[in-house]
């Protein structure tokens, strides 16, 4: 598991981070505010009770609504640059504090996440 960040670690270095923003680093820059500091009901990190059901609801459903947006959940996380699987990053790291075992969406995941962001989105305007 290890071996990938052996890897990538070094070449994110060479190439420059700012383009390819860890998990964790995207979790500290944009979802923290909410996610470690009690605001309007957000589940904090940590809290498995909490996230339990979340993460149940599986990687595709979560990872799509939650960037879609969800009641005082603001769509992207409120950062309107922020891409699909920076999100799923982000989520990733935030689940695998909270009890769970995610791993980064291949390209197969990211399609279904992806299907199911524009299910949703529709839905919302109907
Ligand atoms: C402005 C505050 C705020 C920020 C910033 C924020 N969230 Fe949230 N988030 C919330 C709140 C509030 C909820 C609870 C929504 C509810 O259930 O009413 C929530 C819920 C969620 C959920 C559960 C959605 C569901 O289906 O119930 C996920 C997943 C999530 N956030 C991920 C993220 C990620 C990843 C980021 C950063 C990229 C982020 N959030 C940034 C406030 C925030």
């Amino acid at each position: 598991m290890n071996m990938f960040k052996s890897l990538l670690v070094p070449l994110l270095a060479f190439v420059g981070v700012s383009a390819l923003a860890s998990g964790e680093e995207t979790y500290k820059a944009v979802c923290a505010s909410c996610h470690a500091n009690r605001v309007a009901n957000a589940p904090q990190v940590g809290d498995k009770a909490k996230w339990a059901p979340l993460i149940a609801e599986g990687q595709v459903i979560l990872t799509a609504h939650g960037y879609v947006g969800v009641r005082a959940m603001p769509p992207k996380g409120g950062k309107p640059d922020l891409s699909v699987a920076g999100f799923a990053e982000a989520l990733n790291y935030m689940v695998n504090q909270s009890g769970g075992n995610w791993k980064t969406p291949g390209n197969t995941m990211l399609k279904d996440i992806e299907a199911e962001i524009a299910r949703r989105q529709k839905g919302k305007r109907d």
